[in-house]
């Protein structure tokens, strides 16, 4: 079948992209970097026509709770409208444990992306602890000098290519509403990652685990984040992941 990726092009995307055309399934990539804006939400319909399902990992970096909920309010209103008008059956997004009950900007506009989906007949969420490339995304944010400042957090880290594998497997069903969730086969800190990615690039630098304010720290400590009963396991460990990483230089 004809499965549009939106966000086709980022961490999690590539994996759902290569799954889809692993089973035979036809690609559209949705992203500015191949001519469509989701947030203008222009020339969606040439692009939607034919497509059975669309598959959502678009994202927005911000550490605005206002820029979140606007852009996956906008982009995901945008792709439903659109999908509506051009037959799409079945619409998925890949979204967070935890983000419903953790008070955090970035989670502000997955709540909205959330909610704007289930309301769809044709929504599916599917929530996923964070990628193995999370600790990738946060030491870059986080680097001062020879130091690491990492939040002191617990997570559950999953292969992306494992997640994309139960997006397309979704997107291939019927539409679930609340989908099932996924994360990786064992709880670490996110410091602990980091530490671990030091080493494997035969690094010096330092981390220290700072504990975040408020109630995000809270959640971020409290095990909100991490896998709860009835979520599925990824099978591919964070040290096997990493081991499959040569090319990467910590940053
Ligand atoms: N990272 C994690 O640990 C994690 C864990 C669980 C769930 N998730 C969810 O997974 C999704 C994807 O996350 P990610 O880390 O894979 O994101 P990412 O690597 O930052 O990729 C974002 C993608 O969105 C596209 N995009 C951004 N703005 C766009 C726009 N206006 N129009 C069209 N495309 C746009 C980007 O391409 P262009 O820049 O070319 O437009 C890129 O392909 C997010 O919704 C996130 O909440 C992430």
């Amino acid at each position: 079948m004809r499965i549009v990726v939106a966000g086709g092009t980022g961490v999690i995307g590539c994996h759902v992209v290569a799954a889809a055309r692993d089973r035979g399934h036809e690609t559209v990539v949705l992203t500015r970097s191949t001519g469509t804006d989701l947030y203008a939400g222009t020339g969606l319909d040439e692009r939607l026509t034919g497509a059975e399902a669309v598959i959502d990992a678009t994202s927005v970096q911000t550490v605005s709770a206002r820029t979140s909920v606007d852009f996956f309010r906008t982009v995901t209103q945008h792709l439903v409208t659109a999908g509506r008008r051009c037959g799409v059956r079945h619409h998925v997004v890949v979204s967070i444990i935890g983000a419903q009950e953790a008070p955090f900007s970035y989670y502000a506009g997955k709540q909205a992306q959330e909610h704007l989906v289930l309301d769809q007949p044709s929504g599916t969420v599917v929530r996923a602890g964070q990628f193995h490339e999370f600790v990738r995304q946060t030491m870059a944010r986080t680097k001062a000098g020879p130091i690491y400042a990492i939040p002191r957090m617990r997570s559950q880290p999953v292969a992306a290519s494992e997640v994309a594998g139960l997006l397309v497997d979704v997107a291939e069903q019927d539409p679930q509403g609340l989908g099932p969730e996924i994360a990786g086969p064992q709880e670490l800190t996110v410091a602990d990652m980091a530490r671990r990615v030091i080493e494997h690039e035969g690094g010096h630098a330092r981390v220290i685990e700072v504990p975040f304010p408020g109630g995000f720290g809270r959640a971020m400590r409290d095990g909100t984040l991490v896998a709860r009963a009835g979520t599925r396991l990824g099978r591919l460990t964070f040290d096997e992941w990493l081991a499959d990483q040569r090319g990467w230089r910590g940053r």
